[in-house]
């Protein structure tokens, strides 16, 4: 039975949000239908409102979400009705030559429903990231449901589903951050925080917060940073380098997705030091680098797709060690708004007074 809901649109360029009614199917073969109890609002929702992702409109909005599942289609075994649940956009095939190869985190054809969400008239929604959650119910992939313990709260639990997850794994994963290493990360939003707490909770020795803005540096601090720069005040390159030594950092991760930055953070490094770039750049940009620094400085440069996670090892452990108190993983919510509210977490998130507003429902 097809059920109609409320949920977020981004019918066209550049225009502001809309409540719509939303139709959603019932689970076909491998899908599940899932009650949103919480989604995030991440920069990412921002960008395909720009058109910066595609001209796919309209999009179903919202992709940091958790929920409970409701229904689930023919053949799957996974999850089953009732189930507390993270959702991902990497359900992985477990056929593409990175999953036989054993490297599934860098799944190729990872899995979304098959069948559309549709407009009231039957117009095809394309959801956000495969997910699309500022809605009260969406259809996923079966594979794209997580379960983990329903003792966290939804608004913390959901924001693992994408930008805490991807800074937490470019530490934890991309980067392997090591005791005792010197991390420095660029860029303290949502991400680069999640980046900071992942460097933090790896027993970095010295983890250096940059940004442009200093109340996003407090909250770093907040989250682990032992030092914090403001690049428009002091040159970051040689900040960082003061903060370990004159030597640069082991480890330097790039949360904006900016070349000036990049470049930072490609100069920032300690010799043989390794760059993760999280941040996620605009097709547009280019980046001129003398390739006689990229040989002498030696090291790794590494992008972080999602931080290198593999859901069902990652969530229900990152959940866990939240709930034992080891995580602070609360510390991103810094408000909670309704699904009417989009368009002021947009907002907020640009004027830099939020890690992470919440759509709670
Ligand atoms: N790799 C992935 O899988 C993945 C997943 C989610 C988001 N992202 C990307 O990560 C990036 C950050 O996302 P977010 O949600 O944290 O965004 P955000 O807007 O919350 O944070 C960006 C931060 O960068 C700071 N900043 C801006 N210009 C800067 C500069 N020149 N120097 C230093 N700091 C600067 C801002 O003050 C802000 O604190 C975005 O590009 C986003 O698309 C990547
Ligand atoms: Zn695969
Ligand atoms: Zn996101």
């Amino acid at each position: 039975m097809v059920q109609e809901v409320t949920g977020v649109i981004a019918r066209s360029k550049g225009a502001p949000v809309e409540s719509v009614t939303v139709r959603v199917p019932a689970p076909g073969p491998g899908e599940a239908v899932v009650r949103i109890q919480a989604c995030g609002v991440c920069h990412t929702d921002l960008h395909y409102r720009e058109g910066a992702i595609s001209d796919d409109f309209p999009f179903l909005l919202g992709h940091e979400a958790a929920g409970v599942v409701e229904s689930v289609g023919q053949g799957v075994s996974e999850v089953s009705p009732g189930d507390f649940v993270v959702l991902n956009w990497r359900a992985v095939c477990g056929q593409c030559r990175a999953c036989r190869r054993g490297e599934p985190w860098y799944c190729f054809d990872t899995g979304n429903a098959h069948q559309p969400m549709t407009l009231a008239d039957g117009t095809p929604l394309s959801p956000a990231l495969g997910i699309g959650a500022f809605v009260e119910k969406t259809l996923v992939a079966a594979g794209q449901c997580t379960k983990v313990d329903p003792a966290v709260k939804p608004e913390v639990a959901g924001l693992l589903g994408c930008g805490v997850m991807a800074g937490l794994g470019a530490a934890l994963n991309t980067a392997a951050v090591r005791r005792g290493e010197t991390v420095a990360v660029i860029g303290c939003g949502g991400v680069g925080d999640a980046a900071i707490l992942g460097a933090s909770f790896a027993g970095a020795r010295t983890v250096v917060a940059v940004d442009v803005d200093d109340r996003k540096l407090q909250a770093a601090r907040q989250l682990g940073a032992t030092h914090a720069v403001n690049s428009t005040q002091v040159d970051p390159v040689d900040a960082i380098r003061e903060l370990t030594d004159g030597f640069g950092a082991d480890v330097v991760i790039e949360a904006v997705g900016r070349p000036d930055t990049y470049l930072q953070a490609f100069y920032a490094r300690d010799l043989a030091g390794r760059l993760v770039l999280v941040g996620v750049p605009t097709p547009e940009m280019t980046l001129q680098v003398p390739l006689i620094d990229v040989f002498a400085r030696g090291g790794s440069l590494k992008s972080s797709w999602y931080g290198d996670c593999l859901p069902a090892r990652d969530f229900p452990m990152l959940v866990d060690l939240h709930l034992q108190g080891r995580l602070p993983l609360e510390k991103f919510v810094s408000e909670v708004i309704g699904l009417g509210d989009v368009e002021d977490g947009f907002a907020r998130m640009r004027a830099g007074e939020v890690l992470r507003s919440v759509v709670v429902l």
